[in-house]
Formats: structure tokens, sequence, C-alpha cells
């Protein structure tokens, strides 16, 4: 992970911007024209833009800058989050761009799902307040995936929603107005790599449009370029994450130079790890740590079902406990939850992402003062669950299912405890501690006593209130 030193480049945005936005707005076209086709023109702000300026010639980012704690508390403290992967591919159901790129379906067939995109029942503001009602703090919404289709109305392109969907519109800037009207933090997903681009190298895993082409590679930079610069312009998003990067060098993408435009333009934006290196913080994927990862900031990102997208087919649901448990592990190894819903081509949220994130609210709401603001708990073995703690480290939060045995044990701190109590139900427990002689240095065991009637249906929290600041063995 590499930080970030704010350099002058801001007339070199303001640059971009002037040129990504001054240019006419592009004719509406009939959906019925192939995507290929749609992809290959791009609109008049493009073309009157050849002059755009090149980020790769920024001075880049400084390796070894420390981090901004500053910058990264929201998002520290916000815990969780929900992803939304919203595209044509939930049209057929299938695999969000990579169909086509695996070639499970041609590259025109997949692209004809861009008639099927209506948008038809969509409600962002319905959206919001179930986003709102699980807990989560921020959102981040795929502005672009790889199929290279943007939810915005971009003039660098016509493949678009606005333009090459019945949709007709731009999706994001009610749902981006809606959540912060909500006081919900505004992330935008943004692929780098762009499949349908005809000036970007790959379309498919073996259909390659180059390899070497400097000029054709700096136009798709510049469409690139120009296209973040529309999204900031619009929607200054708070977060950035990023996604594709992984197909180029940080160098060909100007990593250095798009992390320095980005913070000169907003010095409170966050970004992902997913810029080749130039990121604040870390995404592993699908995957949760088994350990605190080194990063000191995390998010994992994990789908409901299998499929990022709405995929009909696709009935391998976590049931809410399951999520819920995912979502302990997560903070009590100080990290986030980015929880993806894959909503319907229509608009629709899917029954199923719908309860899973209704539940996540209750309890989330009930243990609220376990959750926001936190900080990973106990180092592994004082404790058999994931724990979180204060900031100022008086106060343990122990999280557990089922009946925790009847009475929890927790070893290996030293502290004498004050009172436990049962988190948002507030009936105070009973401790005892044991193994502690008057001659013996060593942290006790203490066992705290559970009733069956404080138990929660998914997970119960206690919370512990030391005698100071937590003193481990
Ligand atoms: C992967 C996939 C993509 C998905 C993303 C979410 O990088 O390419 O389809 O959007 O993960 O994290």
């Amino acid at each position: 992970m590499r930080g970030f030193i704010a350099l002058s480049s801001r007339s070199l945005l303001a640059g971009v911007m002037l040129l990504a936005f001054s240019a006419p707005v592009a004719a509406q076209t009939a959906p019925t024209v192939p995507a290929a086709v749609l992809a290959a023109q791009p609109s008049q702000a493009a073309e009157d833009s050849p002059t755009v300026p090149t980020l790769a010639t920024a001075q880049p980012a400084s390796p070894g800058h420390p981090q901004n704690d500053e910058r990264m508390k929201w998002f520290a403290d916000a815990k969780l989050g929900i992803f939304i992967h919203w595209g044509i591919y939930a049209v057929n159901g299938i695999d969000e761009s990579w169909a086509f790129y695996n070639e499970l379906i041609s590259y025109d067939d997949y692209m004809k799902q861009l008639g099927g995109f209506t948008a038809s029942s969509y409600d962002p503001d319905r959206w919001v307040s179930l986003i709102r009602e699980s807990g989560a703090r921020y959102a981040v919404i795929t502005s672009k995936h790889h199929d290279g289709v943007a939810l915005w109305d971009t003039k660098m392109s016509r493949l678009s929603t606005v333009e090459s969907t019945p949709a007709g519109r731009d999706l994001l800037k009610p749902f981006v107005k809606s959540l912060r009207r909500s006081g919900l933090k505004v992330g935008l997903y943004y692929s780098l790599l762009d499949w349908s681009h005809p000036d970007y190298p790959n379309q498919t895993k073996t259909v390659k449009r180059y390899t070497d082409d400097p000029a054709r590679w700096e136009n798709f930079r510049q469409f690139n370029l120009g296209q973040m610069a529309e999204l900031q312009k619009e929607f200054k998003p708070d977060l950035w994450w990023f996604d594709g990067d992984w197909e180029q060098s940080a160098e060909k993408w100007g990593a250095a130079g798009i992390r320095e435009t980005i913070l000169t333009r907003n010095p409170e934006a966050i970004i992902n790890s997913r810029l080749a290196g130039y990121g604040d913080y870390g995404t592993p994927e699908q995957g949760l740590p088994t350990r605190r990862p080194k990063e000191k900031y995390w998010e994992l990102c994990m789908t409901i079902n299998d499929s990022w997208g709405y995929q009909g087919n696709d009935r391998n649901f976590k049931s809410p406990s399951q999520v819920i448990r995912i979502f302990a592990e997560c903070i009590g190894m100080g990290g986030n939850l980015l929880l993806d819903i894959g909503p319907k081509a229509d608009g629709t949220i899917p029954p199923e992402q719908e309860e899973v994130l209704r539940e996540m609210g209750r309890w989330t709401s009930k243990h609220s003062q376990a959750i926001y603001g936190t900080v990973a708990g106990l180092p592994d073995g004082c404790f058999a669950g994931p724990t979180t703690m204060s900031p100022d480290s008086t106060m343990l939060y122990l999280f557990f299912t089922g009946n925790g045995g009847g009475e929890l044990m927790l070893e290996g701190v030293k502290n004498r405890i004050n009172k436990a109590f049962v988190v948002g139900n507030g009936t105070n427990l009973e401790v005892r501690e044991y193994l502690r002689p008057w001659w013996s240095g060593h942290a006790g065991v203490f066992f705290i006593k559970v009733p069956e009637t404080v138990l929660d249906e998914r997970m119960t929290v206690i919370g512990v209130s030391l005698d100071g600041k937590l003193k481990v063995e």
C-alpha cells in the first residue's frame, strides 16, 4: 500500500474537467444499435477533446507516506457498507461481464441485454431506506462494470443506460442524491478496464484487440480519465472503489496520477486497494480472513448468495444468522463488511436479499454500541468468538451464538471486571473469577453466566466494563 503527497495537479484536473464537460450532449440513440457499435462511437465530448492531458506525466505518489487516519475515520467507524452490482447482466441473470469475457455467451448476445434493462420499478429512495435500515453507513454502487455500460449520463461513450437501454436515464444521480439526503456516504465502483472499449486491449479471454499500441492505449486512458472526471464532477464520491486493475501495471494505468487527481480534487476521498497499489485499504474478496489482516484498514466484500449481480438461478443464499456471524468476525478483526446485493433489471431488490438486510438492521440497531466506532477486540485465545472494544479499551464486547454454553469463559485479561451486561437488553450478569491466587501475577479466568432469557436469536453480545485500559497477558 502506498501513500500520497498532495501535489499541484489542480490545473491538470481542471483541464480534464473542462474538456470533459464543455462538449455538447450526444444525441439520444435507439437502444437497438448494436453495443459494439455504441462502444466504438465516443460521444462528441470525447471526439472534441483529443488533447485531454495525460496524468501519466503527473508526479507519482510518494511510497511510504503515512496513512491519513483522520481521512479514514468515518470508514473505520462505519463497519457496514452495502455493495450494489446493478447492470445489464441482471436481464438474463448471468455473470456480470465475465459471462462474455469467459466466452459462456458471445459478446453480441451479452450486449442484447441492453434492450431488456428497463429499471421500470426502480425506486432509489426505497433502496436507500433499506440500506439505512440494515445499519450500513455507506453504499458502493457499480457506476460501470467491466462490460463498459455506464449507469450515469457519460459523455465519453454512448454505452450508458441513458443512451443504450430502455431505462433511458441516469440511474446514479437519484440514488446518490438520496444517499446524501440520508446522511450515508457515497461509494462509486468503477472498473478501470473496459472490455467493450474499442481501444482497450482485451475483449474476451481469447479475443485481443492489440498487444502493443501506445496511441490506442493513450486513447483509452483519456477515455478513462474523462469518465472519472465526470464522476467526480457529478457525484463527488466519498469513496472510489476501483476494480479490474489486474490487467495492467500501475504505470500503464497511471495509478499514481489517478490517486493524485482524486485527492487534489477532494482531499477527503478514500480509495480502495484496487488501484494497482495506490489505495488506502485492503479489499479481501469472498474470503473471510482467519486472522487480522496486516492492513490497518480493510473491508471484506461478500455476496449474499454466490453472485454479485442478480442471478435468479442462484439460490445459495446465506441466512441472516450466517451473515451476522461473518460480520461480527470482520469487525472483531478491525475490518468492515461490504455486503453485496444484486437488484433485478427492473430495479427491484430480490426478497431474499431484502430479508437479510432487514434482519441485519434489527440486529445492528440493537447492538449498535458494540459495533460502530469500536476497534478490533481481544487477541486470539482470550475468548471463543469475535470481540470488539471501545477505542479507549476500557470496554469489551463479546459476541457469541446459541447460549454460549450457559456461561462464557474469558481468559488472559488482567483487569478486574466492573460490570458485565447484555447489550441491547440491559440485564446485568453475574461474573466469577477463578485461578487468580494472591501470589500469582497471571490473569485469572472469568466465567459470565448467561440466562436463556437474554439470548438473541442470531447472536448475543455481552458488554464487559473493565477497571481501566485493557491489559492482556
Ligand atoms: C471481482 C470481479 C467483479 C466483481 C468484484 C467485486 O473483481 O471482477 O465481477 O465486481 O470482484 O469485488
